[in-house]
């Protein structure tokens, strides 16, 4: 039997239908906007996530499918730009279905260039990739994969992933807010949501594009850049007492390849919250790493994603659960889930968000708390066995979701406010929690991202490796 929750978060997806020609192809992201920003009113292919796994699940595959070959045309739509020889191609942030005056219905897409801020959605192309591997595997329609434009779309996808940049990290490299949090919070270059996102494409790649002989060497590529991002992230990336204690004895200033503090980092940027906020049988993934820099703040999605998609080791997975578990009330509070711990105020809130009075402390990106990351803290939670933390984490969220309206987002500390300018109606976090009520019913049903070798056997050890040459 259906909550009245669900039935609720049912209506609302049902009305945020976008369509064209008559046939429904996304969602749109809130109903009801408290801002001026019009995009709510378009599809956010990130948003769309959520909405799709519900799709898939009930039966109505159509909009899935629609949604794959829109946002695949509209990628053909982009621009150039001025300066820019052959785009970056990124999907776009959003889009959306405008009607022209003689009836004709024409298609609009966000690529960066109109968004507040104005920043790349590099997320966008690899949920793209994780949506299609979902739709297929859901549905047994390998040949939507294997026509030529999608072909053709992923192997394009594939090249702008592992185009070379300018160092040596496995891990991608990319601007501020070029993900979920687009807007500048201090997260260029290697957020851990872009790497878990990386890994999970680089499998939904491998999977779903069909060998030929001029593809065979990127797929060696895709492989061997996958392997050493896996090694790097479940090392570098990976905090408890034990690294912290490393980290905290850190010689510095070592050069060469066996270098035990390859990056450079210096003990004396370990936070003073982080030393008694870890538990003992806890541990995370890291926020950001680069040279001379670790970002501890904690990131739930990143997390979450990196159990879901099998790039954390089960033991690994299990820790993130037991952080969970110890720092509920920082964590999940009065409405699942905080999306970043602890929030940046004062002085390194100015530079690092430019002043931004809607991130200020404890508030939207800035430590507010996010109902849309409800469907991967329970998925992540059922893959580490915690079917109990999910369970709680969903009757937290539940009755104040259908009371307040699917507010977009939720303030303070504990998220006991409802967002100062959150949206009301807002579609992913109702898809978000008919995806968490799916997911008790049948924990198996993000089994498709998993990554193959992890399937059935994951490592319960942390291996240890050197760091990538
Ligand atoms: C905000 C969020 C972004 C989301 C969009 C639409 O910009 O930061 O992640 O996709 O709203 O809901």
């Amino acid at each position: 039997m259906e909550t009245l929750a669900e039935a609720s978060a049912r209506r609302l997806l049902t009305e945020s239908l976008i369509h064209l020609n008559g046939e429904a192809v996304g969602t749109r992201a809130a109903l009801s906007a408290w801002t001026a920003a019009e995009n709510y009113a378009d599809c956010f292919i990130r948003d769309f996530v959520p909405s799709a796994l519900v799709f898939l699940q009930a039966g109505r595959e159509d909009v899935v499918r629609n949604f794959l070959r829109v946002a695949l045309r509209i990628r053909d739509l982009q621009e150039e730009m001025e300066g820019h020889r052959g785009l970056p191609r990124v999907m776009p942030a959003s889009f959306r279905v405008e009607r022209l005056s003689d009836g004709r219905e024409t298609l609009h897409a966000d690529f960066g260039d109109r968004a507040i801020g104005r920043v790349a959605p590099v997320d966008s192309m690899m949920w793209w990739v994780l949506l299609l591997q979902a739709y297929v595997s859901k549905t047994g329609d390998r040949a939507l994969a294997a026509d030529p434009a999608f072909q053709r779309g992923m192997q394009s996808i594939l090249g702008v992933l592992l185009n070379d940049r300018f160092e040596v990290f496995p891990t991608l490299l990319v601007p501020d807010g070029s993900f979920m949090i687009d807007r500048r919070m201090g997260v260029y270059g290697h957020p851990l949501e872009i790497q878990a996102l990386f890994f999970g494409s680089l499998n939904a790649l491998s999977a779903l594009l069909v060998p030929t002989d001029t593809l065979a060497p990127m797929l060696e590529q895709a492989a061997k850049r996958r392997a050493q991002l896996t090694e790097y992230v479940r090392q570098f990336y990976w905090l408890d007492m034990t690294r912290l204690n490393e980290i905290h004895r850190y010689e510095t200033e070592a050069f060469g390849q066996d270098a035990a503090n390859p990056l450079n980092i210096y003990p004396e940027s370990i936070p003073d919250w982080v030393v008694d906020w870890l538990p003992d049988r806890g541990g995370y993934l890291l926020g950001n790493l680069g040279p001379g820099r670790m970002d501890f703040r904690f990131f739930a999605f990143g997390n979450l994603l990196a159990v879901i998609f099998g790039l954390a080791t089960q033991a690994q997975a299990e820790a993130i659960m037991n952080l969970y578990e110890a720092q509920w009330s920082d964590l999940v509070g009065r409405m699942p889930v905080k999306l970043i711990y602890p929030a940046m105020a004062g002085l390194e809130w100015q530079l690092l968000t430019g002043s931004d009075p809607k991130n200020t402390p404890w508030s939207y990106h800035n430590g507010g708390n996010w109902p849309a990351l409800l469907w991967a803290f329970v998925g992540a939670a059922m893959r580490a066995g915690r079917g109990d933390l999910a369970r709680r984490a969903l009757d937290i969220a539940e009755p104040r979701l259908l009371a307040d309206d699917w507010p977009e987002y939720y303030d303070g500390r504990n998220g006991r406010l409802i967002g100062r300018r959150a949206n009301t109606r807002q579609t992913w976090s109702g898809a978000a929690l008919l995806v968490a009520h799916g997911l008790l019913r049948e924990p198996g049903q993000l089994d498709f991202w998993m990554a193959p070798d992890e399937v059935g056997g994951w490592q319960s050890e942390v291996e240890l490796a050197k760091m990538p040459e």
